[in-house]
């Protein structure tokens, strides 16, 4: 790893490096960041390497993703949309663009991508991986847990520093949210077949598309939270090795659910191949970029990877590789397997592929193997979010913008202990509450605007230090970070406009607690 100067930790915490004189634009020091991470009662253990951390990737990318929006997407979503708030902005510029009326934006629904979805997954997966070489360069130069967090702290400036690391805690929570209330939705039904029945006020959402359900809590989407944050408080490495495990049985099931659901494929049902054209796979695309999520969570575990320079890269771009072969595989052979209309609602929409299994009468074993590694599946990137949200709570603490407790190490197990209780309660309360609605929605927005700035500080980094050793770099900047900013930017606008409401929501309050409270106590600030 990069050696910090020659100064002892201590002298470079007391000694601030100023940047710029207006506090908002203040930017750390690459040398003094990873100087702190080495300050003892604060190191974190360094055990992960390149396979370990690409299953860190695999682990978190996989998720209940792949296993329910497929089939959603594919199908598309017809619903005329009570309000403007429910229209995608895509279609209001473009609508507006054309002088149309605001009932023609108010009429849309998503058009179905049929089995062109395949093609959606590959487009999406494109898009990400020009976000994921940033993340790698990044990751490489500034090995040090927090993530885009962190990077944007030693490229863009404080204020922005604050902005992406409140954005991600967004995009953590909401997404281990939405993939915790899946894990109770599968397990409860998985259980059912088996004659075990879960009392529903006690298995179910508690609050759904704006009304109570007369449910009292979704306790099966807590506990899973429960057991995995005492799993996490306990160490990284016995996390990642249960990780490890927990990987390999998923692409399993997904390997079996290819040749068992390959020998099932009608070829009839692949025609028509894109029944909305263009349009229906980008809208399809919108959608399941939520099942690429994951990938740069791997930048969150720089200070616990043993060689960060050389196997960060590695990590993000081969878990990203191998999470699109299987996605693509299992998109053309569950829309091969049924018509893409099946898909539209119902117990269809819901679990496409373990409908798609029994309706075409595959054997019970098989359909228990693959449910099973579903379940798995979600639990695995379950595991890595909330490892990942810990770290930025620890991260953000670490440099005063949180208070200090936040980022306190376990002094057995040497894991920030206290963040990732505060992460375990962030996700499970509300995944014992709410149903999983929007919430997809708003982790992609989170998402993206992380990959927008991540980009964007590549471009700016490679101009104000561009000596600094990169073990990896990206090829043709600025035009490659240039072309992640618009892909993502693009995606961004495919979603609907109470998205970006209760996104800009968020970054408000974010905002109120950085002026009261965060900016008074930053090493920036002027006493
Ligand atoms: N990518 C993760 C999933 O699909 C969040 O569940």
């Amino acid at each position: 790893m990069s050696q910090p100067s020659t100064e002892p930790a201590e002298k470079l915490r007391s000694q601030p490096v100023r940047t710029s004189e207006n506090q908002l634009f203040c930017c750390k020091s690459i040398d003094k960041l990873i100087a702190e991470s080495e300050v003892p009662g604060q190191r974190l253990q360094k055990s992960l390497g390149p396979w370990s951390l690409t299953a860190l990737g695999i682990g978190a990318i996989i998720g209940s993703g792949i296993f329910i929006l497929t089939g959603t997407a594919a199908a598309g979503e017809n619903f005329q949309a009570p309000s403007i708030l429910h229209a995608q902005v895509l279609d209001i510029i473009v609508n507006f663009l054309r002088g149309g009326g605001m009932a023609q934006v108010l009429m849309h629904g998503r058009p179905p991508a049929g089995p062109s979805i395949a093609i959606s997954f590959f487009l999406v997966a494109l898009a990400c991986s020009f976000a994921g070489l940033c993340y790698a360069e990044l990751a490489s130069m500034i090995p040090i847990a927090g993530s885009a967090y962190t990077y944007s702290y030693a490229t863009l400036g404080e204020i922005f520093a604050w902005i992406i690391g409140w954005d991600l805690i967004l995009e953590y929570v909401v997404s281990n949210v939405v993939v915790a209330i899946g894990f109770a939705a599968y397990s409860k039904a998985q259980l059912a077949s088996f004659g075990i029945n879960l009392p529903d006020r006690w298995s179910t959402p508690v609050w759904e598309s704006g009304h109570w359900t007369g449910a009292y809590f979704n306790f099966p989407a807590f506990l899973i939270v429960f057991i995995l944050t005492v799993l996490l408080v306990r160490g990284v490495r016995e996390s990642a090795e249960a990780n490890n495990i927990m990987v390999a049985i998923k692409i399993g099931a997904i390997l079996i659910f290819l040749m068992v659901g390959g020998a099932l494929v009608n070829p009839g049902n692949w025609r028509p191949f894109a029944p909305s054209g263009f349009g229906g796979i980008v809208t399809g695309g919108a959608i399941v970029f939520f099942t690429y999520i994951g990938f740069d969570s791997v930048s969150t575990a720089a200070e616990e990877a043993r060689n960060p320079q050389r196997d960060l890269p590695f990590g993000i771009i081969a878990s990203l590789i191998a999470c699109t072969v299987l996605y693509i595989g299992v998109s053309v052979v569950l829309l091969g397997m049924m018509r893409y209309t099946t898909f539209v609602s119902g117990e269809a929409a819901a679990a496409p592929v373990a409908y798609a299994l029994k309706a075409l009468g595959a054997s019970r074993w098989s359909r228990s193997v693959i449910v099973v590694g579903a379940l798995m599946g979600m639990i695995s990137s379950l595991l890595v979010f909330q490892y990942g949200q810990a770290r930025i709570w620890y991260a953000m603490s670490r440099d005063r913008l949180f208070p200090k407790f936040f980022s306190a190490v376990h002094p057995k197990f040497q894991t920030p202990h206290i963040s990732t209780w505060i992460a375990g309660f962030a996700v499970g309360i509300p995944a014992g509450i709410f149903a999983i609605s929007d919430a997809a929605d708003l982790s992609n927005i989170g998402t993206l605007f992380a990959f927008v700035l991540v980009s964007l500080g590549v471009i700016i980094l490679r101009r104000s230090q561009p000596d600094r050793p990169r073990v990896f770099r990206v090829p043709l900047v600025p035009w490659f970070p240039l072309i992640s900013i618009v892909l993502c930017g693009g995606l961004m606008t495919g979603l609907t406009v109470i998205t970006w409401v209760r996104f800009v929501v968020w970054l408000v309050l974010g905002l109120l607690i950085y002026i009261f409270y965060s900016r008074r106590r930053s090493e920036f600030a002027k006493r």
